[in-house]
This record gives C-alpha cells, sequence and structure tokens, in this order.
C-alpha cells in the first residue's frame, strides 16, 4: 500500500484557529486528515458521513466531533521557568534582583543537586502544562547539563514540544549557583546542544536545544559573545531576558555603560531565532532594531505586573511588525495557564489605552482622541497565544493554525452537551444553544472569559494524544 493510503487518523468536525491577528476563523463541517508523522495531509469542507468516511479511509481511526465540540491549536507558552514550578505561587513581594537571589537561584540549586527532585517536578511541570492546553513550551531550565537532560527526556515521554535552555551564567550574587568560567560555560552550551541534538527518541522528536543566556547581569562579554557564535554555528535558537525591570536596566546601565539590547546586538544575540521575554522597558527605535533583527518577544502580562513597574507596549511592537507570543514566566507569574496569560494582556492592553484617552481629554473643550487605540482584544490574544508563539519560535510554515502541512497540534474543546444543551464546567448557555450544534464567535468568547480546563477534553501534539480529561 502506498503512503498515500495510510493515515493514522481523520477528525470531522468545527475547527478554529486564527491564521492572523484579530481574525479568528470557524470552520464547521471539516474533514482533517493527519498522517502517520503528525502532519495534516488534507482538510476539506462538507457534511460527511461515518459511512462515507469509513469506506474512504478504510485504514485510519475515525474521530467525529460532538456537537458543542471543536478543535482549537494547542497553546504555545513562549517563556516558563521548568525549575521555579517548585515555588509557583509564592514569594512575589520581592523586586525582581532581590527575587532571583532569594527564591530562583536558590530552587534552581536544589533542583540540579536532586536529580529525583528534578524529575518530580518536571514531571508534575508536564501533567499541569498538559491539562492546560500548551501543547508547545520555550523553558528556562537550570545550569547543570544532568537536569536538563532530565528536563528534556521528561517532557519527550509526556509528549510535549519542548525548546530547553541551559542556563548560562558566568556572573551571580551566589557564590554557588554560577559556572566557573566563560570558558567552562561556553564549553557546558556546547555540550548541551550536541546532547539534545543527538538524543534518541521512540516517536517523532519534540524537544530542541536553546542557548540560554540567563540576561546580561549574569553574562561576561566573553560567554556572550561565544554564546553568540555558538548560536550562529550550530544554528540553533536563543533566548533570553531583555529590559525587563527597574533595578535590572539601572543595573546594565552602571556596569555596562549601555542598555543590555546594545549588548544583546553587539554580541549577534539579537537574531530570527531569537526570543526575549519582556522588553517592557523598551520604545519604539528599539521595536523597529528587533522587527530589522527578526528577533521576537514573550510577553508575559502577569509576571511584568510584579517586576516590571510599566507596562510592555503590545500594541506599538506589533504596529513595528515584531513577531510576539505570550509566556507564563513561572514563577515570576504564578499561573501556568496561557488563557491567564491572555486574559492579563487584554487587561493591560486596555489600561493602558484608558490612560491614553485619559490624557487626552482637555478639561475646558470636547473630548479629544488622537492616534489609534493600544488595545488588543480576545482574538487579538488568540493568536498570540498559538499562532504568534508558533511564528516567533519559527515552527514549519503552518504550525499554530490549521492547514495543510502543519504539524497536529490540537486541543479537543467541548462548550456544551449536544444531548442535553448544557453548558460544560462553568459555562451555562440559560437562553439555551443557539442554532442547535454551531459555535458562535459569541460562545467563543464566553469560553475565552470564563472557560477552565473542564473544557477542555484531549490535547494532541503532533498528532499524537497526549492528554486526556479524566470524567
Ligand atoms: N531575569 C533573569 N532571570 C530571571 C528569572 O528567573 N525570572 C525573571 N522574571 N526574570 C529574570
Ligand atoms: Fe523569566
Amino acid at each position: 500500500m502506498s503512503p498515500m493510503h495510510w493515515h493514522s487518523r481523520v477528525w470531522c468536525g468545527t475547527l478554529i484557529d486564527c491564521p492572523r491577528i484579530g481574525q479568528v476563523r470557524i470552520r464547521e463541517n471539516q474533514t482533517v486528515v493527519v498522517n502517520q508523522f503528525g502532519f495534516i495531509e488534507s482538510v476539506e469542507g462538507g457534511p460527511q458521513t461515518e459511512e462515507v468516511l469509513r469506506a474512504r479511509y478504510p485504514n485510519s481511526n475515525i474521530q467525529i466531533l460532538s456537537p458543542g465540540c471543536f478543535l482549537f491549536p494547542a497553546f504555545c507558552d513562549l517563556h516558563l521557568h521548568a525549575p521555579q514550578f517548585l515555588y509557583q505561587g509564592t514569594g512575589l513581594h520581592l523586586p525582581l534582583m532581590q527575587w532571583l537571589e532569594k527564591y530562583a537561584f536558590k530552587a534552581e540549586e536544589r533542583i540540579d543537586a536532586d536529580p529525583e527532585l528534578a524529575r518530580r517536578t518536571y514531571t508534575c511541570l508536564a501533567k499541569r502544562l498538559k491539562e492546560h492546553g500548551t501543547g508547545t513550551v520555550l523553558l528556562f531550565g537550570t545550569i547543570k547539563e544532568r537536569s536538563n537532560l532530565i528536563l528534556a527526556e521528561v517532557m519527550q515521554s509526556e509528549g510535549i514540544r519542548a525548546f530547553v535552555g541551559k542556563l548560562s551564567m558566568d556572573k551571580s550574587s551566589s557564590k554557588t549557583y554560577v559556572e566557573p568560567s566563560p570558558t567552562a560555560s561556553l564549553e557546558a552550551a556546547k555540550n548541551f546542544v550536541e546532547t539534545v541534538r543527538s538524543l534518541n527518541t521512540e516517536g517523532p522528536k519534540l524537544v530542541e536545544p536553546v542557548i540560554t543566556p540567563r540576561f546580561v547581569p549574569t553574562c561576561s562579554d566573553e560567554l556572550l559573545d561565544g554564546l553568540g557564535k555558538l548560536a550562529k554555528d550550530e544554528n540553533v535558537r536563543i533566548q533570553s531576558h531583555l529590559a525587563e525591570a527597574r533595578d535590572q536596566v539601572n543595573w546594565v546601565e552602571r556596569e555596562r555603560g549601555k542598555p543590555d539590547i546594545d549588548v544583546f546586538d553587539a554580541h549577534g544575540l539579537l537574531t530570527p531565532r531569537t526570543i526575549q521575554a519582556h522588553c517592557t522597558f523598551l520604545g519604539p527605535a528599539c521595536f523597529d532594531r528587533l522587527h530589522d533583527r527578526g528577533t521576537a518577544i514573550a510577553h508575559c502580562p502577569l509576571s511584568n505586573a510584579y517586576f516590571s513597574s510599566q507596562p510592555f507596549k503590545l500594541r506599538e511592537a506589533l504596529d513595528f511588525g515584531v513577531k510576539v507570543g505570550l509566556g507564563t514566566d513561572i514563577a515570576g507569574g504564578y499561573s501556568i495557564d496561557i488563557m491567564n496569560s491572555m486574559r492579563t494582556s487584554v487587561l493591560v492592553s486596555r489600561m493602558r489605552e484608558g490612560q491614553r484617552t485619559e490624557s487626552l481629554l482637555v478639561p475646558s473643550g470636547p473630548p479629544v482622541e488622537e492616534g489609534e487605540s493600544v488595545s488588543i482584544d480576545w482574538k487579538d490574544s488568540l493568536y498570540l497565544a498559538t499562532r504568534g508563539g508558533a511564528v516567533s519560535l519559527g515552527l514549519p510554515e503552518n504550525a499554530g493554525r490549521f492547514e495543510v502541512g502543519s504539524p497536529f497540534d490540537a486541543q479537543l474543546i467541548q462548550l456544551f452537551d449536544g444531548s442535553t444543551q448544557e453548558g460544560v464546567g462553568p459555562l451555562d448557555f440559560i437562553d439555551g444553544v443557539p442554532n442547535e450544534s454551531a459555535i458562535s464567535e459569541e460562545m467563543l468568547e464566553k469560553w475565552w472569559c470564563i472557560g477552565d480546563m473542564r473544557n477542555r477534553i484531549e490535547l494532541w501534539v503532533q498528532g499524537r494524544k497526549c492528554y486526556e480529561r479524566r470524567q
């Protein structure tokens, strides 16, 4: 039998995705064929019966979605510190630089010293990510190779697409949590890239290494320079923190005599394969530069509210054409749920827009509004949480939406029970469900605002089911 006739799975039902910012695309009665490698082979519209599908795809599993259900792209978390999951939800009363010293470095050091603790923490993290619909994640790990390999192994075996960063830091406020020299740090980074790339996996490989200078304060110029060259030679992605908080920004200015964006740029670390977290202290000229370099931003609004003292200029970054996705920044952000990241991104942007229009009100005259709104809405945020993340990571073309050639990374969401017409989980439809089985934009907005884990039935990554909700 030719491979063309061997299909692993056929889905039939409603597909919802965000092909571009501001657009939510609802397609009913779609037949999606996913091949044995986990990629979408075809998407066809038009009602189908089970008999017809069985006759047409005799060797495939066929899954017909019930009314009230739809497939949505898996979420992408562009910034998460895996070891900090240990103390998620505690200790957010300090400014960034003190918080790192008091909590982050200590937790990371514990993980590095105890492989069993690392495995337990990372296994629990993977479980939480999946129940919240995150299928792709860009991770910060720790300094030691061993724990980062455990992180990569756990993500691979749990079926999550993970980009794993072994931290590079040859300077630290901690005497014990630091690499001994720039050369030792570079050697370790190089080894890690090679080791992860040569990991043998059962099934499709889902993990990749990422070059990860923690941030400018913990990296010497020599280290940053070497990492820039390594990333170029090995064609590896890069991640770091950029212009995040007042104390960090001042620290860099004092120590290096220039802003961190200039430091990264000078060492070849702003590339089309770079994702920089936060960027709250950047303005238009810097967005222009990031756009020019092809560098993406991981927007982490919840963490920003604690550490950043000013909001990220999201709308302006988007208008400059900068690639943007959403991150949770565990544990600087306390929630692992990208739905919370989406909601917070909208809230923050609306407060910014309110401030902007208020500042334009002339006390004695009529209200004047100048310029474009700086807010985003729920639809924009759904794009950022899916396609925006995929574009930022440079995933294969069409990732983060449902098209021919997309990896099948999808969540099966249920809004209501087709037989009783009752809402699922936190959703109530007091007036009943309009139009029988169709999912409207209004219902989707309701899910975005108040939906939760109870609405998530399954999660699929690269055509494989990695999570199913317990009834
Ligand atoms: N900057 C450097 N390290 C960190 C970290 O662990 N969390 C956050 N939010 N910012 C950082
Ligand atoms: Fe962070």
